[in-house]
């Protein structure tokens, strides 16, 4: 992982101009992300944390302030950095296939190699035999896992998620948590996660920030350190279960209980 993709925002600010006047989204904000970090954003709902994850893809421009990936200002959206959102956003007249393979076609990849890539994320995700289903045959969370492959595949150095599973039952979730694990252990990549769940923030992160209340700031940043933790492995399931672990979620639990104001 080079030092290329860090990601550094100084003094980033947004704010809405709207018709009733201007609403300040985020206020100035520092916050520097290492290359292969797991960042989870939690905290109440209109916090700014969807604006956060837009400046980093690039859809919004800070109203203050810079944000810099791999040493250069995001001036738009760009193939180093993926973003999968919660609304299933795959395009029901392809494939399975189709849809993974979109992006390295519009990039102009050779047939080929967009081929033998696309068969090779959908193994990643467990949707190796899936290729030539439509979206529709699919369940919810194998359509996550295929908007996960469709990321992918472009082989972004940052992966940006804005409540991914917020929409699917408990056990599809916890299976998918797991997956992306694995899949975040093997490819590399920074992952900027955005839930609702404290559990989950824990579970999956190497670090959580929890912002405030609009407008938004990060008030904590807490790294993530639980039992069995090693650098190659993925966490266990299991670890729920430890004093360490809900000792952690108790403190993130009460520190955005305090950010609701
Ligand atoms: N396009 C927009 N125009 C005007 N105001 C906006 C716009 N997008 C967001 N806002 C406002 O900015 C604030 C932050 O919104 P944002 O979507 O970033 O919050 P959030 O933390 O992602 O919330 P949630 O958890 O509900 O998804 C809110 O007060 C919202 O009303
Ligand atoms: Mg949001």
């Amino acid at each position: 992982m080079s030092e290329a993709e860090r990601v550094v925002l100084t003094g980033a600010s947004k704010t809405y101009e709207t018709a009733s006047g201007p609403t300040i989204a985020l206020s100035a904000t520092d916050l520097t992300i290492e290359p292969g970090e797991f960042v989870s954003i939690v905290g109440p709902s209109g916090c700014g944390k969807t604006t956060l994850l837009q400046l980093l893809a690039g859809f919004l421009s800070p109203t203050d302030g810079t944000v810099v990936v791999g040493g250069k200002a995001v001036s738009g959206p760009a193939a180093d950095r993926g973003v999968v959102f919660q609304a299933p956003t795959l395009y029901p007249w392809l494939t399975v296939r189709g849809n993974v393979e979109f992006g390295p076609k519009v990039r102009g990849v050779a047939k080929a190699e967009r081929r033998s890539r696309t068969q090779a994320m959908l193994d990643l995700v467990g949707l190796g035999d899936f290729g030539d289903k439509r979206p529709y045959e699919l369940s919810g969370g194998m359509q996550q896992r295929a908007q996960i492959a469709r990321v992918l595949v472009n082989d972004p150095a940052i992966i940006l998620m804005d409540e991914p599973y917020g929409a699917l039952d408990a056990l599809t979730r916890e299976r998918l948590q797991v997956d992306l694990l694995k899949i975040w252990r093997r490819a590399g990549k920074t992952i900027v996660f955005i839930t609702h769940s404290v559990e989950e923030a824990t579970f999956l992160s190497t670090r959580v920030l929890v912002m405030s209340a609009r407008p938004g700031r990060v008030i904590v940043d807490r790294r993530i350190e639980l039992p069995g933790d090693t650098s190659d492995g993925v966490r266990d399931p299991g670890v729920v279960a430890t004093p360490e672990f809900n000792a952690i979620k108790g403190e993130l639990a009460k520190a955005i209980y305090d950010a609701h104001g």
